[in-house]
């Protein structure tokens, strides 16, 4: 196997020559030169982080540390993070690491000793677990505690919650790959800062639309309607390959609907972007519908400016 040689890749090495802007062809090379540059480069490109950790690991070993040092400078390599590589590739043996996995899957499990290293990462290979996934069977990652509750009231809220699913965790959709979910008991226990007049905006997924209702009704607001997203790519599905998710909108106290100019059509066109992402416009639309209002975001993933947020992985 040649996938754990480092490939040398610089300026010598004709028909290619890599820059730090991209890749010049010099000449004419055949196919199977073209072919095999292809490997390097890829191959390059997977092992950078662990092999940048080796390479500093050699350096600090065999040069005085005045020295080793300056040459990260030189070369504008953060210090903080070559130290995290070099860490990982001093705990995890050349011999003990798995090509088919990531610098992330080997940072995992780098604390623990080496027998248990090679059996998680053999099990990350077998049964193709993400990293996530991987902490999770480690033990070495546990849940980020549920933060507290923002402070304030707010008028217009939006939330998209963890539901968790009965399918077995080897399932390829199951969230629990991504992030923690909860119980749908506890889901319907948080207490939501709402204003007396409000309302909710709450991501359904189709299997969890009779739930979602339930969350509503708990979290003290009526359904009124819905809107859907269509996607771009069909996904999974035991009885239609799912292509939609539904936005159900549900209303507290007295809070007027949207002035006419204001509504947004019930179907939004919109791409499928990673894992339980939902559509960066939606924000915008909820914007529209109800300007200049105090909003929530629960079970956020990124801070929106002019919305507080909510979530373990903010
Ligand atoms: C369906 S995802 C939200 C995705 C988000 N709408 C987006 O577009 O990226 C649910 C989120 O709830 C978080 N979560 C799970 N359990 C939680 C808890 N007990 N408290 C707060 N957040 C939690 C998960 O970690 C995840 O980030």
């Amino acid at each position: 196997m040649v996938s754990k040689q480092l490939a040398i890749i610089d300026a010598d090495h004709q028909p290619f020559v890599v820059t730090r802007t991209g890749l010049r062809v010099v000449g004419t090379p055949s196919f199977e030169e073209w072919k095999a540059f292809g490997y390097k480069l890829t191959l390059v490109g997977k092992a950078v982080a662990i092999a940048t950790g080796d390479w500093a690991n050699y350096g600090k070993e065999r040069y005085e540390q005045g020295r080793y040092k300056k040459v990260m400078a030189i070369l504008g390599l953060k210090y903080g993070t070559v130290r995290t590589y070099a860490s990982v590739a001093a705990r995890v043996e050349l011999s003990n690491r798995l090509d088919n996995l990531s610098f992330q899957h080997h940072a995992v499990v780098a604390a623990l000793p080496a027998v248990q290293q090679r059996r998680l990462l053999a099990r990350a290979e077998k049964d193709h677990l993400s990293p996530f996934e991987l902490k999770r069977v480690a033990g070495t990652g546990r849940a980020k505690p549920q933060p507290p509750m923002v402070k304030g009231t707010y008028s217009v809220i939006y939330a998209d919650p963890p539901w968790k699913y009965e399918y077995d965790s080897s399932s390829r959709g199951d969230p629990q790959k991504f992030y923690p979910t909860m119980e749908l008991e506890a889901i319907k226990a948080l207490k939501i800062p709402k204003a007396l007049d409000a309302v909710l905006f709450l991501w359904a997924t189709n299997p969890k639309l009779a739930e979602a209702l339930e969350v509503m009704a708990a979290w003290g607001f009526d359904y009124r309607t819905n809107m859907v997203w269509v996607k771009d790519r069909i996904g999974l599905g035991y009885y239609f390959r799912g292509q939609h998710e539904l936005l159900l909108v549900g209303k507290c106290g007295d809070l007027r609907t949207p002035t006419e100019a204001h509504r947004p059509p019930s179907v939004l066109h919109a791409r499928r972007g990673k894992h339980s992402e939902k559509p960066e416009q939606v924000y915008g639309m909820i914007e529209t519908m109800y300007p200049h209002r105090e909003y929530l975001e629960l079970f956020a993933r990124k801070p929106r400016k002019g919305w507080a947020a909510w979530g373990n992985q903010l």
